[in-house]
């Protein structure tokens, strides 16, 4: 039987300061959360169903976790504490590269904060895992407290896991939260919807469920004579929003603004409003855009964040319907259903209401991406590689694994253009630890056999023309997501081309630690790749030290 939609009302994860406020100044804080394994409520019909959550304590700990509120430039120490029982809730297959081919000694997890610029030792490398009371710890582990120095631009990030091997099981339990880094002298003056009511992180992801409320993961490899389990993507058939499925929000007719994290594994949401409201894009990812962006539908790939603000105001009806339309896999696979095809439901409330919020001309200028101080250009390819065994192929950047030695070492507060070619036959959504990158363009490669056959022997940087090769058509950057990102979707068979900043993108200092220090930072696609065997969440580069 399937699950009635719109029944669950939306819920608003709790908060957790990230600092403390003595005599109207801003401290810095130090924070234990937890990780625990609980029963969770996706739906008022669906009976409860067993997660790992983050928060204060198990009785506190939510899907998605508490959302943490931090101050620019106050610091915030995080002990995340691991209390999870032995034996994982999901399949995962021990035969990929992994923390810890059992888990009857404990789980292995480590926390990254996707879109932080901070510490590497902070920053949860994927090796740096540890199990409950921190009884196996990863090869790069070094510390039980994490600092956000939250020194950068204001904006949106998140916290989820990303130990090796396990991270889109670990993910698809519950760990995941949102972050989001205020600066008030900045934002202020933006005049826009603020406060719990009308300023609202919301963080989606899909699901399947068995009826007796548990998970469902397919738990057959697509290759099971060499790996068990190993499914490289996972499209769940329940919307998740705020840890309820289909869930609905009653509004007022003013402005709202809303968060959107895109917490799933591998689906994208193209995302609109059934009665034709508008998104005015504000930021993307971590940052503010330049100037508001208005669009009828947004596109927010796996990790992406996106945020806008719409007015019910404009609203004709009363109620208004949050809907996807995004193919999955994204771009060429099934069309949505009825069901994926619904995120969540508005009702607005009929009396027009006082709203002092508005939509500046202006919001953020951050310094122009400098083209003419780039210091070095590098060429990733994401192929798919055949190994002389016959499994399936491997995806790799640049035809090396995460395990290789480390080949980007770019130098701190350095810019860099990166051309990223995806010849696979899906999107990727490329993300970068410590760097912002801005979008320059998108052009369809020309695939001469030429390109493929010298793609297919390169093993370190690709040294193929590119220039010769991209000739085909170019796709604009939508105006909402022109600003500096921290993920952005590779399209198939074009070369995307980036320029990326190592360094903090609102000031002219770098960093104000040594970002050389420590097991250094990731750069990988967020979604375990199809068809591919690698850890995690599928490729993944290392980029040490800056
Ligand atoms: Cu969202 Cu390397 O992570």
């Amino acid at each position: 039987s399937k699950l009635e939609i719109f029944v669950d009302e939306l819920p608003d994860m709790p908060k957790i300061y990230g600092y403390d406020v003595v005599d109207g100044v801003p401290k810095s804080k130090s924070l234990k959360i937890g990780m625990f394994k609980k029963k969770w409520k996706f739906h008022r019909d669906l009976p409860p169903t067993t997660v790992y959550a983050y928060g204060l304590s198990k009785r506190k700990a939510t899907v998605p976790g508490p959302t943490i509120e931090a101050l620019h430039r106050i610091d915030t120490h995080v002990t995340w504490q691991n209390q999870l029982p032995p034996n994982h809730i999901l399949p995962w297959d021990p035969t990929i590269p992994t923390a810890l081919t059992k888990t009857t000694h404990g789980i292995p997890t480590v926390v990254h904060l996707h879109g932080g610029i901070h510490h590497s030792e902070s920053d949860g490398n994927a090796n740096s895992w540890f199990t409950s009371r921190y009884k196996i710890k990863g090869p790069t582990w070094t510390n039980k407290t994490y600092l956000y120095s939250n020194n950068q631009h204001p904006g949106n990030l998140w916290y989820h896991d990303h130990a090796m091997g396990l991270t889109r099981v670990n993910l698809l339990a519950g760990l995941i939260g949102s972050y989001i880094i205020r600066h008030p002298k900045i934002e202020s003056p933006l005049g826009l919807p603020h406060g719990d009511e009308y300023d609202r992180p919301l963080v989606l992801f899909d699901r399947s469920f068995k009826t007796d409320g548990s998970i469902y993961m397919n738990s057959t490899g697509n290759n099971p004579s060499i790996h068990p389990q190993w499914q490289p993507e996972y499209f769940g058939d329940a919307i998740i929003v705020n840890g309820k499925a289909w869930p609905s929000l009653t509004v007022r007719r003013r402005k709202y603004r809303f968060r959107i994290i895109n917490a799933s594994n591998a689906r994208f949401f193209r995302l609109f409003f059934t009665n034709g409201l508008r998104l005015v894009h504000v930021g993307s990812d971590s940052a503010y855009i330049r100037k508001p962006a208005a669009s009828n539908k947004t596109l927010v790939g796996p990790s992406e964040i996106t945020d806008f603000i719409v007015d019910f105001s404009k609203s004709e009806s009363n109620v208004a319907i949050l809907a996807n339309d995004a193919p999955y896999p994204y771009p060429s696979g099934d069309p949505v259903d009825e069901l994926t095809g619904k995120v969540m439901k508005f009702t607005i409330l009929p009396d027009k209401e006082l709203d002092t919020s508005r939509i500046p001309k202006k919001l953020v200028e951050y310094p122009v991406a400098d083209l003419s101080s780039v210091s070095q250009t590098r060429y990733i390819a994401m192929y798919e590689y055949t190994s002389n065994i016959d499994e399936p192929t491997h995806l790799y950047l640049n035809g090396k694994p995460y395990d290789a030695p480390v080949t980007e070492t770019p130098k701190a507060g350095s810019t860099e253009v990166w051309y990223v070619i995806n010849l696979t036959d899906d999107n990727h959504p490329l993300h970068i630890h410590l760097g912002l990158f801005k979008v320059l363009d998108q052009t369809e490669l020309v695939k001469s056999d030429e390109f493929k056959d010298c793609m297919t022997k390169i093993n370190d940087a690709v040294k193929c023309h590119v220039d010769e090769h991209a000739r085909g058509k170019k796709v604009a950057v939508p105006n909402y997501e022109k600003g500096w990102k921290n993920v952005f979707k590779m399209r198939p068979g074009f070369v995307t081309k980036i320029v990326v900043r190592f360094g903090y993108i609102h000031t002219n200092t770098s960093y104000e630690f040594d970002a050389t220090a420590g097991p250094g930072y990731a750069y990988h696609c967020h979604t375990p790749t199809r068809p591919t065997h690698k850890a995690g969440k599928g490729i993944s580069r290392r980029i040490e030290s800056v």
